[in-house]
């Protein structure tokens, strides 16, 4: 275990019991991620990658193992402090974007800034995100009235505006044309670069796991393949 390590797991394991059937998603995982790494994270459907970022994210609880974000290890956390870092040091692109139905592109941007009260005016550098994302335009909209790639790139600035040190992205491309795909993630890579944000990104796409660092496979909740760039 590396000291600048920014993500520790070992042993990871989620088990969920909704269902008849136990069903289990995580069957032991272990990673490292450096602090300004960028990680691609690969696998087929089902194998359990959004579960893996949901708990990265503190937005879901393991059944076994350890997870340590930042020097905090989310086990001796209480609710309260998780949801603490999850909105401070964390920023969480969801694979169906999330947003709330009753606010504007704006405000469900403003809201994230609002729950880690950070106030005063966007800063520049975010209105320029807000540009290269192509949805300064959009902002008066609800999210009803935003294509579903529009409703993407608004998650995405969402999960960028309070500059997190980590940046969880779950297929943050896949519902964008290849346009708007490489926009974005030449965003996520500069950032990384320029600003030092670690980013994990979930993938699908090849051409868009070639941006990272390093790509990770994950198979029936184990990682099959951990390959640096
Ligand atoms: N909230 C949940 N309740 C019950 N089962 C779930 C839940 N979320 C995911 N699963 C199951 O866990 C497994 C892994 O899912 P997921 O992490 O979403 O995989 P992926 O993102 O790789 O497609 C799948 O079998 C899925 O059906
Ligand atoms: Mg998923």
């Amino acid at each position: 275990m590396t000291s600048d390590s920014i993500i520790q797991v070992r042993g990871l394991q989620k088990v969920y019991r909704t269902g008849d059937v136990p069903v289990r998603a995580l069957r032991g995982i272990d990673l490292d991620v450096a602090r300004g790494e960028f990680l691609a994270v690969i696998g087929p459907s089902g194998s359990g990658k959004s579960t893996l970022f949901h708990i990265l994210g503190g937005l879901a609880a393991p059944t076994d193992g350890e997870v340590i974000v930042d020097g905090q290890n989310i086990r001796d956390l209480s609710d309260a402090r998780r949801t603490e870092l999850r909105q401070h040091k964390v920023g969480f692109v969801f694979q169906k974007y999330n947003l709330l139905p009753t606010l504007t592109a704006l405000d469900n941007i403003l809201i994230a800034r609002y729950l880690a009260r950070q106030n005063g005016p966007l800063s520049d550098d975010f209105k320029r995100i807000l540009d290269l994302l192509g949805i300064t335009k959009r902002l008066d909209h609800k999210p009803r009235a935003l294509s579903g790639g529009e409703q993407q790139r608004v998650a995405i600035a969402r999960a960028l505006v309070n500059r997190p040190a980590i940046v969880l992205a779950d297929e943050p491309t896949g519902n964008l044309d290849t346009e708007n795909s490489t926009i974005v993630l030449e965003l996520l890579r500069a950032i990384n670069h320029d600003r030092g944000q670690t980013i994990l990104m979930i993938t699908h796409n090849p051409e868009a796991a070639a941006f990272a660092d390093r790509v990770v496979a994950i198979r029936d909740g184990r990682i099959a393949v951990d390959n640096p760039g």
